[in-house]
């Protein structure tokens, strides 16, 4: 009798100790969408999932451009594998020449025979030979191959406004002028078609120091001559804020009559400390949390920026555009300090995939953001090494994400357990969804826990779907990537962690990882 309590008392235990495991392993999250769609919804714009090109490191030349006597098969000198890689990936615009860059480029250097074109010093990144074979019609023609819109950083910095109207002139006038005449010289008859202009870059710091003020009336001066200089409609960028510089955003919002301006830009990077960003590849747990940490604060960053334009554009007709994000780390060991070269993790696909769902929330005002870098500089999606390319797990999200692209918002509530690393802790699950113009109906999902699998409930209102797949980009450890020996690493793979029940579904998130599920 006495042995038989004793057998029931520990059976008991176990249970309940086997319980706590369970609960310990599988965290709770649940998501309500918001399915009753007033027509009101925001369309999540397309260029939200758009890219960064600066003449940086190896992300112009060896990057996207190898010169059309490269041995590596390419087109016109840009590089086939990448031209069909980022096709794939939906790259919908390109932003070029920088960055710092930009308010050091005077496009005049960078067009008519490559062997006239002056040899320049990249003063920014490096101290390099710019040799300005890449210029305005190797850019928009490599647009043309991508299918991507092309994104032109003007120079306010160093440049003056005739320059700059004259290159709007140069690029998009079909009128007889000077300008397009001289286009014509150099063997492009008929103008691109390029809206996206940006008015300097970071006028507050490499762009030229500018206090708010002083630019917001530089860039009155710069707008209004753009503005007369080409065919098609303009949409002129404004240099924005760095993170949480809300003085910034207000003085440009105050300061700028609102027919002179489509957007305001934002730049924030995810980064540790600039004087040590700590490594990308082998970085700590704790590296990580920082990162994510710092990623994560997109969130509050473009609420207060959004919140800031709403009080003078209720309308929302003044685009937010984050034309800079992404991780920033140390450069690899035995790479040029100047050039930015960094490997990518699991860690940035958490990154990357917290960030977008961030963006397509709030695609009432984000409608731009161009990660940074493209090709070979920061948080990059393509590494290339001479004839060898790899996509990077960043690559692998954008090319997840780009079924949002043009949908229209399904806004969501998300109660989320937490990841938490000592005393701190953060949300483990990040998540947006939309539906796409064939009614079908997509979710994005990241647990960016590392240590747990997440149990998600996701209620669907009144979305009966009759079949759901997904696919999954995970790995062993945060710290794993692809390289030139092991390309496939990380890879998208079917996914089959989720099944409808009572009208919800439910999810198995394992850890680290990004879903994106499709609802037909
Ligand atoms: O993306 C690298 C640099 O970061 C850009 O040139 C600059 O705009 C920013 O500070």
């Amino acid at each position: 009798m006495k042995h038989n309590l004793k057998m029931k008392l520990s059976t008991c235990l176990t249970i309940f100790f086997l319980c706590i495991i369970c609960s310990i392993g599988n965290a709770q999250t649940t998501i309500q969408l918001h399915t009753s769609d007033s027509g009101k919804n925001p369309v999540i714009s397309k260029y939200i999932y758009s890219h960064f090109a600066e003449h940086l490191g190896n992300g112009i030349y060896g990057g996207f451009y190898v010169g059309d006597t490269s041995k590596i098969p390419n087109t016109n000198g840009v590089r086939n594998d990448v031209i069909a890689a980022l096709r794939k990936m939906k790259i919908p615009a390109l932003r070029w020449p920088g960055g710092c860059f930009a308010d050091t480029y005077h496009w005049k250097d960078g067009i008519g025979p490559k062997d006239k074109r002056p040899e320049i010093v990249n003063r920014w990144w490096g101290g390099v030979t710019e040799d300005n074979s890449f210029g305005t019609h190797e850019f928009l023609n490599m647009c043309e191959l991508l299918g991507a819109e092309p994104y032109i950083s003007g120079n306010v910095g160093s440049g003056t406004v005739q320059e700059l109207a004259d290159w709007v002139q140069y690029v998009s006038s079909d009128n007889k002028n000077p300008m397009s005449e001289l286009r014509k010289a150099n063997g492009r008859d008929k103008p691109w078609s390029v809206g996206f202009w940006g008015v300097g870059n970071e006028a507050w710091g490499c762009g030229g120091n500018m206090t708010a003020e002083y630019y917001a009336n530089e860039f009155r001066k710069y707008s209004t001559f753009m503005a007369n200089g080409g065919a098609g409609k303009i949409f002129r960028i404004a240099s924005g804020a760095s993170d949480a510089d809300y003085n910034w955003t207000e003085t440009l919002m105050k300061n700028i009559p609102h027919n002179l301006i489509e957007g305001v830009a934002l730049h924030h990077y995810a980064i540790i400390d600039w004087g040590k960003k700590g490594p990308a590849i082998n970085f700590t747990e704790k590296q990580y949390f920082q990162i994510m940490q710092s990623a994560m604060r997109m969130e509050e960053l473009v609420t207060k920026h959004s919140a800031i334009m709403d009080k003078y554009d209720p309308a929302k007709k003044i685009a937010l555009v984050v034309d800079e994000w992404g991780g920033w780390y140390d450069v690899e060991a035995g790479t040029n300090p100047g050039f930015l070269y960094q490997q990518n993790t699991i860690r940035d696909a958490m990154v990357a995939g917290t960030t977008l769902n961030t963006f397509n929330n709030h695609s009432d005002r984000v409608r731009m953001a161009n990660l940074a870098q493209c090709i070979n500089v920061l948080q990059a999606v393509i590494l290339t090494d001479k004839a060898k390319m790899i996509l990077t797990p960043t690559y692998h999200v954008m090319e997840m994400y780009n079924v949002h692209q043009d949908a229209t918002l399904i806004p969501l509530t998300i109660k989320t357990d937490d990841y938490t690393l000592g005393a701190e802790k953060l949300p483990a699950i990040s998540a947006s969804a939309s539906k796409d113009k064939a009614g079908i109906v997509h979710i994005s999902l990241v647990n960016i826990n590392p240590n747990k699998a997440e149990q998600i409930t996701i209620n669907l209102g009144d979305i009966k779907p009759s079949q759901i797949t997904g696919r999954i980009l995970t790995s062993a450890k945060l710290q794993d990537y692809n390289s030139f020996t092991d390309p496939d690493k990380i890879k998208p793979v079917p996914f089959k962690g989720a099944a409808l029940k009572n009208g919800n579904l439910n999810i198995t998130m394992p850890a680290a990882s990004v879903v994106v599920l499709t609802l037909n």
